[in-house]
């Protein structure tokens, strides 16, 4: 079968990741997929710089727009980032029929409703997986192992670079603004780090959770959302000798008033597993009536983590168009419209 071939908008930190993770267990990946998977066309602004990360035998180009117009391109996978320009290629992607690959929860949180109505208009797939938590198969916990259960609460700590933050300034006694140069320098903090300070990347995470979790709309304007900015090292302190650690958390809830969706600095007590979560690891725990409590734990952010969620919706995407049913997913859980229905 003819490999499926993928194009790709923005090669930064996770586009070369997903090349390099691609190429080192490219047998195995395609073992799993069924058939072959190749990027065979980039497109970024820096051409020069691109052609130097992805080598020979990939087109790479500094229109996005030739991408998506090539009628061999499969797959359209979304790295740019931010609402403008990357909300225009995704429809764009979607209209011309490709499915389409992203880690933009900033999109999606605000724009979700829109990208997943035209991509089932069109009968075509928009998957995110790295969009939350990096490289913690949250979206795949939540809609596939979880599907049993009655949702009751997701809380976690889904922003890296805070909980870096306040990771280095309890350890190490670091002023706020040393510690965020470094975030930044590892490749962790959003291209505008106030995403991160504020908790916009956190809120726009946990709106992405509780839409999958709870059956809503993404409607990130509804989240109360309140940062980091307004801590000192002397809060940090204060909680320590009280026997708390603070933890910026993303709280999604059932009520019976409807759902609660909140990011803002907790108390959280030290013997607690999610207390001792420390530097750029992510942790999430959701509650499930069936299940009980479950942690999910990992790398939140960087290069090869968010590559390992990107490349398994690629193999999620090719294997749903394999023609060997042995390796056809059973079900077609991450269609958008499980993101539409309403909450009982
Ligand atoms: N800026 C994000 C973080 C990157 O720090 O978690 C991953 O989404």
């Amino acid at each position: 079968m003819k490999p499926i071939q993928v194009g790709l908008l923005g090669i930064g930190t996770v586009g070369s990741g997903t090349f390099n993770v691609l190429r080192r267990n490219q047998q195995e990946i395609e073992r799993r997929a069924g058939r072959g998977i190749e990027i065979t066309m980039v497109a970024d602004l820096d051409v020069a710089r691109a052609k130097a990360i992805v080598g020979e035998g990939v087109q790479v180009v500094n229109d996005a727009r030739a991408v998506i117009a090539n009628p061999e391109i499969d797959i359209v996978i979304e790295l740019i980032g931010g609402y403008g320009i990357a909300k225009a290629l995704v429809l764009e992607a979607i209209a011309a029929g490709k499915h389409v690959v992203t880690a933009n929860k900033a999109l999606l949180a605000v724009h979700g409703s829109e990208i997943f109505a035209a991509a089932s208009a069109r009968g075509v797939m928009v998957a995110f997986e790295a969009s939350v938590a990096g490289g913690i198969p949250i979206i795949k916990a939540l809609r596939e192992g979880l599907t049993a259960n009655r949702i009751q609460w997701i809380a976690g700590i889904i922003n890296g670079t805070t909980n870096f933050i306040l990771s280095e300034m309890r350890d190490k006694g670091l002023d706020f603004d040393v510690v965020l140069k470094e975030a930044q320098r590892l490749g962790y903090a959003e291209a505008d780090p106030t995403f991160d300070i504020e908790g916009v990347d956190a809120a726009h995470k946990a709106t992405i959770m509780s839409a999958i979790a709870f059956g809503i709309p993404v409607q990130f304007d509804k989240a109360y959302v309140e940062g980091i900015t307004k801590l000192g090292a002397a809060d940090i302190r204060y909680a320590e000798q009280l026997g708390y650690r603070i933890k910026l958390l993303g709280i999604t809830k059932r009520t019976d008033k409807g759902v609660e969706l909140r990011v803002h600095p907790s108390l959280v007590p030290t013997k607690r597993l999610i207390a001792n979560v420390e530097g750029a690891m992510n942790a999430v725990v959701v509650q499930g009536d069936a299940v009980g409590t479950t942690l999910y734990y990992g790398k939140g952010a960087g290069a090869e983590p968010t590559a390992s969620a990107v490349i398994a919706d690629l193999v999620d995407i090719a294997r749903l168009h394999t023609a060997d049913p042995e390796h056809r997913v059973p079900h077609l859980a991450f269609q958008p419209h499980t993101l539409n229905q309403a909450m009982d």
